[in-house]
This record gives C-alpha cells, sequence and structure tokens, in this order.
C-alpha cells in the first residue's frame, strides 16, 4: 500500500467517525521551547490546556513533524527518520481511553478492502503505563489481546509529553511483531527493532512543569477535560505494508536511494553496511531539508538554521563519502519534490527558492570542505614529521567547529593518508562544547516566563483592542501584577513602584501590543478624577490574546476594577504607522523590483525606522536598492487609501496576499491593503490612512544577516528628512573646508586621495635615501674599537625595524672582511625603540656574539631582543636610553 494511499485510509477513517480534518501545520510554530513541531498535537496545545476553547470535539491530522534528537540514529537502526508524518486522532473533552483503542484497533485489523490496513492482530501488542489497568482491561475487551501481549512500562515509555511544559498523559503504544529474523522475542520491553511502535495513544490529562528528563518533571495538575492525541507513524505503517526491511526504503524515499545508486559508484545493498548507511542518510536528510526550506528556514548558526545546515552538510559529505565528487543537492531536491509533492503541494509552487537555498549551501560547504582539506592536509603534515602517527584531538576539533568537517570524515580522511586520529581527546573538546551549548539552552528555557499566574486572565476571554478606531479608550482594570505576581492595588511609591515591575491588564486597550513585527505603543492609563496617572512603557502579548501593560505608576494608585483611561501617546502611534506602513511599501517594491522569491524572512518597524529581512542570495546591487527606494517612495506620492478588512484565511491567500512563513494565523484574518494590487498582507498593525502620510522612505543600506538572508533598514516620515539634512549638512561642511561647491566635493577628494598617495610614496622615497646616505655616512665613519671596526649610531627618527635591518646589511657589506661590529638604534613611532646587531665571522672569530651584545643595548633602553651570532634584533620602549646603549656595547666589544 503506498503511503498517500495510508495517509488517505487513516483521515478517511477519522473522518467517517465524525472527525474534522485539519491540515498540518507549517513545521515551525511560534514557540521558543519548541525547535521544531514534534507531534500531530502540537498545533492543538491551547485546546487541551483549555485555553482555547476548540472548533471541534474531534479532529484529524497528519502532521509534519522534525524529530533530530536522534540523528546519528538514522540508517542505522530501521526506523529513524528525522522528518517524518504523523498521523493522529484527537479529541478535545469528547471521547476517551475506549474510544481511542477501539477507533486505532479497527483501523489497523479492518480488511484492506473494508478500508482498514489488514494488519493480522495476533502480531499486534500492547503497552500500557505501570498503573493503568482501565486501558489494560479495555484491549483485552476490545482487542481481545491475550495478557501476554499487554506489556506495563514506565515514565520514560509510556508516558508522553512534548518535553517541554504543557499538555501530557499515560499513553499505550501499539507495536507490530516483525518475526525473529529482527531479533529475539519478548515484546516490545525485549527488542523495539522487532517489535516496531507504529501508534501511540496518548491519555492528555495532566499538565507538566519543566523538568530536566522524560521521567522527572512535575505534574502541576489535571486539565480541564481528559482529552485524547494519538500518533501513528505514517512511514513506519508503509515499512511494514509494503514489506520492506527499513523506513528509507518506503515508496517515498526509496527514489533518493535509487537516485544516488545511479550516480555513485559503490551501489546500494550490495554488503557494505557503511555504505547503506550514508545512502539512507543522505534519503532521509535530504527529504527533512526541504521541507524545513519549504516552511521558511534558511541555513544559519544556530537555531533552526543550523539543524538545516547540519542536515545538508552530513548529505553532501554523505555523499563524498560514497565517492560522489559532483555537486548532487539539485537533483536531491528534484526528486524529493516529486515523491512529496502530491501530500505536500508547497514543495513543488516553492520548489525554485527551495532548491536555490539547499544548492547554495552545497556551494558554501564545499568551499569549505576545500579550505578545511587543507588545515588537514597541515595537520597531517605536521603529524607526520614529527614522527607521530595520530592526528591531535583538537586539530580535529578545529576541522569540525571552525569548518564544520564531521570526525567520521576527518578519520576517514587520516585513515587514506596512513593516520589515525587522538578521538578520546577530540570527544573532550566536543563534550566541553556541548555543555556550554547546554548552560545555554538552560538559560534560555529560563527566560520563558511562567505564565501561570495570568492564566484565569488568559481563560476568561481575549482583550478587545480598539486602537484601530481610537486612541483614548475607557476600560476597566482586570489585573495588577508586580514581578509577575498578582496583586489587588499598585501605588505609587509603594511595593513595586520601580520602573518596569508593575503590569496591568485591562478588559480594553487602544495600545498595541507588540507583534508582526512592529513594537508596542507607549501611553498613559490614569484614573478617573486624574490623580492616579501611570505611564505605559511597554505592552506585551501572552499566550497571544492577553495585553499586559509595563507601567510606571506616577502617582495616586490602581486598584483591579477600576475605571481608568488608557491613551496611546499621539505622537508616537503616528511615527509607529508610518513605520509599518513604510514597511509594506518596501516589502512591496522589494518584490516589485526582484521578484517573488524575495521571501519576507521578518520585520522589525518602530516609529521613525523599519528594517526587513527577506531571503536573498548576494548583495544587491546600487541600482537594484535605487530602484526599490524610487518604487516605494513613487508609490507613498501615489497616495493610495490603506484599506482593511476581515476574511478567512484561505480566500486570503487565494487573493494573493503575502503571509510570513512559518507563522500560525488563526481561521480568520486581517488584511492590509494599500493601492490595490500594489501590496497586501496578511498583518495585524496599525497603519496610515493614507500612503502619502508615510512621508519619504529613506534606505540606510542593506546587508547580510545569514546566509541567504538579506536586510534592509529604511527611515519613514521625519526621521527620514532628518537623515537627509543631517547627510546634507555633513556634505556642506565638507564642500566648506574643501573650498569647492558641493557637486564638487567629490571630484576634489578623489583629486586630494591621488594627491596624498603620490605624496606618501614621495615620502618613502625620501625616508630611503636619508637612510641609504646614513648608511654611506655611518660606514665611512665606523671607528675603531680595539681590532673591531664598529659602527654603533642613533638613526633618525622613525626609522623602521625593517629599515634597521637592510641598513646593516648595507653597512657590514661596506666594512669588508675585518672584524666589524654593526650597531643601529633608532627611535621609532610611538617611542618605540628598535636597534639591529650585526656580527661579521671574523668579529665572532674574536668571541663577539650579536644575541650577546643586543642584550646590553636591551638592558639600557628597557628592551627585549635576541637572534643569533650573526643578527639580532629587539625592541626597548626608553629612547632617552639611547645613547648609554650604545656607549655600552662600545664598552663590551673593548672589553672582548
Ligand atoms: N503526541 C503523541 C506522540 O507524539 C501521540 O507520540
Amino acid at each position: 500500500m503506498q503511503t498517500h494511499e495510508i495517509r488517505k485510509r487513516f483521515l478517511d477513517h477519522f473522518v467517517k467517525a465524525g472527525h474534522t480534518e485539519v491540515p498540518s501545520a507549517s513545521v515551525i510554530l511560534d514557540d521558543p521551547n519548541l525547535l521544531f513541531v514534534n507531534a500531530g498535537m502540537v498545533q492543538f496545545v491551547p485546546f487541551f490546556l483549555g485555553q482555547r476553547s476548540a472548533p471541534w470535539d474531534r479532529a484529524t491530522s497528519v502532521q509534519k513533524c522534525i524529530r533530530t534528537p536522534d540523528i546519528e540514529e538514522v540508517g542505522i537502526t530501521t526506523r529513524h527518520n528525522t522528518f517524518f508524518q504523523m498521523a493522529g486522532n484527537f479529541s478535545f473533552g469528547d471521547y476517551f481511553k475506549r474510544g481511542a483503542i477501539a477507533l486505532a484497533w479497527d483501523l489497523l485489523t479492518n480488511s484492506v478492502d473494508e478500508g482498514g490496513y489488514g494488519f493480522d492482530p495476533e502480531k499486534l501488542w500492547a503497552t500500557v503505563y505501570l498503573d493503568d489497568d482501565e486501558a489494560a482491561d479495555l484491549w483485552r475487551e476490545i482487542a481481545n489481546l491475550p495478557v501476554e501481549r499487554i506489556q506495563r512500562r514506565g515514565m520514560a515509555d509510556n508516558y508522553w509529553s512534548m518535553g517541554i511544559p504543557g499538555p501530557c498523559g499515560p499513553s499505550s503504544e501499539i507495536y507490530y511483531d516483525r518475526g525473529p529474523e529482527y531479533g529475539i522475542e519478548g515484546g516490545p520491553e525485549a527488542n523495539e527493532d522487532r517489535y516496531i511502535e507504529i501508534w501511540n495513544l496518548v491519555f492528555m490529562q495532566n499538565e507538566r512543569g519543566a523538568g530536566t528528563s522524560k521521567e522527572n518533571f512535575e505534574i502541576l495538575g489535571p486539565l480541564p477535560r481528559q482529552n485524547i492525541d494519538t500518533g501513528m507513524g505514517v512511514e513506519r505503517v508503509a515499512c511494514l505494508l509494503q514489506g520492506v526491511d527499513n523506513v528509507y526504503e518506503t515508496d517515498l524515499v526509496r527514489p533518493v536511494i535509487d537516485l544516488v545508486a545511479s550516480i555513485a559508484p559503490r551501489g546500494y545493498g550490495v554488503g557494505n553496511h557503511d555504505d547503506d548507511v550514508r545512502y539512507r542518510i543522505i534519503a532521509d536528510h535530504s527529504r527533512t531539508a526541504a521541507i524545513i526550506i519549504g516552511d521558511g528556514v534558511s541555513p544559519g548558526n544556530d537555531g533552526r538554521g543550523y539543524v538545516l545546515r547540519r542536515l545538508l552538510r552530513r548529505v553532501i559529505r554523505s555523499a563524498k563519502l560514497l565517492g560522489i565528487d559532483t555537486p548532487i543537492v539539485a537533483q536531491l531536491m528534484a526528486t524529493v519534490r516529486d515523491a512529496m509533492g502530491p501530500s505536500y503541494p508547497e514543495l513543488v509552487t516553492d520548489f525554485d527558492r527551495i532548491n536555490r537555498i539547499a544548492v547554495a549551501e552545497e556551494t558554501a560547504f564545499n568551499r569549505t570542505l576545500e579550505a578545511g582539506s587543507r588545515l588537514f592536509d597541515e595537520a597531517a603534515e605536521i603529524t607526520k614529521a614529527s614522527g607521530a602517527t595520530v592526528i591531535a584531538g583538537n586539530s580535529a576539533f578545529t576541522l569540525h567547529d571552525t569548518y564544520g568537517f564531521p570526525i567520521d570524515l576527518t578519520l576517514e580522511m587520516a585513515s587514506e593518508a596512513g593516520l589515525s586520529v587522538d578521538e578520546a581527546g577530540f570527544r573532550a573538546l566536543m563534550n566541553e562544547q556541548r555543555q556550554r551549548a547546554k548552560a545555554d539552552a538552560a538559560a534560555r528555557k529560563h527566560a520563558h516566563a511562567d505564565l501561570t499566574a495570568y492564566r484565569e486572565l488568559v481563560d476568561a476571554g481575549p482583550t478587545e483592542f480598539t486602537g484601530f478606531d481610537e486612541l483614548t479608550s475607557q476600560a476597566t482594570i482586570l489585573g495588577i501584577f508586580v514581578d509577575g505576581k498578582r496583586v489587588p492595588v499598585v501605588a505609587h511609591g509603594g511595593e513595586g513602584e520601580t520602573p518596569d515591575r508593575v503590569e496591568i491588564v485591562l478588559d480594553r486597550t487602544p495600545l498595541y501590543a507588540e507583534s508582526g513585527g512592529q513594537i508596542a505603543d507607549i501611553g498613559s492609563l490614569s484614573g478617573t478624577g486624574g490623580a492616579a496617572k501611570a505611564q505605559v512603557t511597554d505592552v506585551q502579548k501572552i499566550a497571544k490574546t492577553l495585553f499586559v501593560h509595563r507601567v510606571n505608576v506616577e502617582s495616586g494608585e490602581f486598584v483591579e476594577g477600576d475605571t481608568v483611561t488608557a491613551e496611546v501617546d499621539p505622537k508616537w502611534r503616528h511615527g509607529a504607522t508610518q513605520g509599518h506602513s513604510g514597511t509594506h511599501m518596501v516589502h512591496a517594491a522589494l518584490r516589485q523590483i526582484l521578484g517573488p522569491n524575495a521571501v519576507q524572512a521578518g520585520s522589525l518597524n518602530r516609529p521613525g525606522y523599519l528594517r526587513f529581512d527577506f531571503n536573498w542570495q548576494g548583495p544587491l546591487s546600487d541600482a537594484q536598492r535605487d530602484e526599490i527606494e524610487i518604487v516605494a517612495n513613487e508609490a507613498v506620492e501615489a497616495d493610495y487609501p490603506v484599506n482593511t478588512m476581515y476574511t478567512k484565511l484561505e480566500k486570503a491567500k487565494a487573493m494573493g496576499a503575502m503571509a510570513l512563513f512559518g507563522e500560525a494565523y488563526p481561521e480568520d484574518v486581517r488584511l492590509v491593503e494599500i493601492g490595490g494590487p500594489f501590496s497586501l498582507e496578511l498583518c495585524g498593525g496599525t497603519h496610515v490612512h493614507n500612503s502619502a502620510q508615510i512621508g519619504p522612505i529613506t534606505l540606510l543600506g542593506e546587508s547580510s544577516v545569514g546566509s541567504g538572508v538579506r536586510r534592509v533598514e529604511a527611515y519613514t516620515g521625519l526621521d527620514s528628512f532628518k537623515h537627509l539634512a543631517k547627510e546634507r549638512a555633513l556634505l556642506a561642511g565638507l564642500a566648506s573646508s574643501l573650498k569647492v561647491p558641493s557637486e564638487e566635493v567629490p571630484a576634489r577628494v578623489a583629486t586630494l586621495v591621488d594627491r596624498l598617495k603620490v605624496a606618501e610614496k614621495e615620502i618613502e622615497r625620501m625616508r630611503r635615501s636619508t637612510a641609504a646616505s646614513a648608511a654611506s655616512n655611518a660606514a665611512a665613519g665606523a671607528e675603531l674599537v680595539g681590532k673591531v671596526r664598529v659602527v654603533a649610531q642613533r638613526m633618525p627618527v622613525q626609522t623602521t625595524a625593517g629599515d634597521l635591518r637592510s641598513l646593516v646589511g648595507d653597512i657590514r657589506g661596506k666594512l669588508g672582511n675585518e672584524p666589524a661590529v654593526v650597531a643601529l638604534i633608532a627611535q621609532g613611532d610611538n617611542d618605540a625603540v628598535p636597534y639591529v646587531i650585526s656580527v661579521n665571522a671574523a668579529a665572532q672569530d674574536l668571541g663577539l656574539r650579536a644575541n650577546d651584545l643586543i642584550r646590553t643595548l636591551a638592558s639600557t633602553v628597557d628592551g627585549r631582543g635576541g637572534g643569533k651570532a650573526d643578527l639580532a634584533q629587539g625592541s626597548g620602549k626608553d629612547p632617552t636610553g639611547i645613547d648609554a646603549a650604545l656607549d655600552a656595547l662600545r664598552a663590551d666589544i673593548a672589553r672582548s
């Protein structure tokens, strides 16, 4: 049975049983603690927690899931995928254990003709949580499972959560016995490769807190209702129903293996286990990479971007290890698209972008590999030269850390060079790095605020935002918090008056809460009568619905239940609307000039300023930048009306509205349209009424913010004008110091730069010739100290150490073969005192050594130095000691 058919049967089965089919969410949902969506239930978390009421009692989906903690297992076991499709059915306070077990059992064991998967019931096993007698009894009753095929397991296996705070509960897993050729008998307890898990039924009934492992976290208490969350591994079911050995050989993954086999010099499944693993890594990872890029991630050095980079690099490296030395990623992406496109049309419609990003990473990594190979050769050479055969652990670590060289590549190259690698040393360094990363991650988690104090207010319903229509609203205080703890009252000068510790929640507010790239409004709250006053410095949303005002209480007191007047600072808001509407103009202009591949990757705007990140390879040309600026300003000038409307997400997308990748949009969305087709975006922000109100838009520059992502920044409105005025003043200042009209400044500067270069060359020439004539004079004026002809001289100020070295050589040459010592010392830049001493062979025969004499010079000018018998040099810090140094030197020579 093909994978597409397995998906279809699943959805059909549950739709028939009263479930609503919900599309897969993006693999990126807005949760700072969750890198990627790792289960079908993630998009439903607010329903389980009771933060929002579910629109349906029963739902079913096939969710795109990414799990990378087991990345090292890929290809080695028969069942680990970094991307997989989780088919699930969900009950939100509707059916519970009995319903979940019966529905799953029917689909698995119903015959193929009846719409099921036709699994042999005798081969199925179940596990339940330790004390879950109810589930065990239901398996006997509903499925007739004998007691020996129901195993009880602990927290680690049969108690499920997302690994972070959220809903959780005991689970019951269904396993299929693949038979003795896959290992020993004894059920899933004994062997999870033979008994392969295909479906997990979670009885979602509790909420968990923070914790450190699967078994160690606090259970905070029961959820408002008992729910069901299940997950069936589509790839694993496909593996069984297609009678293949492992998930990589199923119908949607195998084509990649076949493609690679048609290119690689060594085949798949011909008895080389390491090669087979490489094939499977390529097949698994290239699929995952395509999906992740499809949902808006670009390769980077941390977070999601790093996961993507690692996947692609493992693909490229595995291909290299298979002996493929040509680029391969474009073909892999096309093969993934063809296999997965029917279920995930975005892989087809967005193929150009996906392919471009993946191939760019391949090109970059290949360059890295080249540079890394040079470093490797050096490390190998040093190792061999020192007579050793083991490459140092820190070389392997640098290769890994700086050049992205995976250790097995280093091992492979080492063995080709007849060497080995200090793997223990490498691992110790890796371990240290991992500890550092863990500490970072822990710090990040801590930053995720504890939101339980706000729960009651979140549950009571969303804050009404009145700020689209008015800047001042009457509102009621629903709650007051100091340091995140709820209090009934807050007063000026009282507990919590310190800035930024007090938060106030209102039932309605005109103040915009930071979201969608627009930063929060500032404004004020005042009590009736005006005695109580607070400045609002920030507004943040909790659970996406509750607006929390951060305030400084300036006078009087605020009490829960009070009526207050909330007011937006009108000047601020005016600037904020200019910034946000300006962002839409720049976005529209960018796409007009660069085309639809310039996809938004993020934005930020505040009064007078905006920045906009987008996917793009390489810098923009000056001409492109100018054009973008012109198009945006022409649209401002056109004075387009700004229209906002609410519609269904699907309809908005059909209208061609631009939405941000990875953003989870609700069913009903707000559309902001400026100038008809010119700009149409899904957006909840505040905007000007007419585009002319944005004022001038001035692009500041354009830069890179990671691989394949560029950033433009701009000023809007009065800030734009101020920026231009500042530049004008700068230019005027330059023109006046150069004494030319403004328009002649560039030519004037160019001339000056040219003249400066000529002058510098001339100075350099003169410096050398002065030094050279000093050398001749010096040689001529050599004094005889004992039997030794000595030149011991102070050189003109600013003679460099390099000059001294060449002069010393010149003078020594002029002195002939009689014993001679040349010592030059100068006062260089910044009071540095460079010196050089040369002793010719005849003088050395008399026992003189340059490296001895240098100490005499050094000691008098507070310096250091060293060298060999014929030539030594150094540098001191005290120019006042120069004459004394030369005298001491002469005295030394006289004593020889
Ligand atoms: N959420 C459950 C899992 O991912 C079904 O295993």
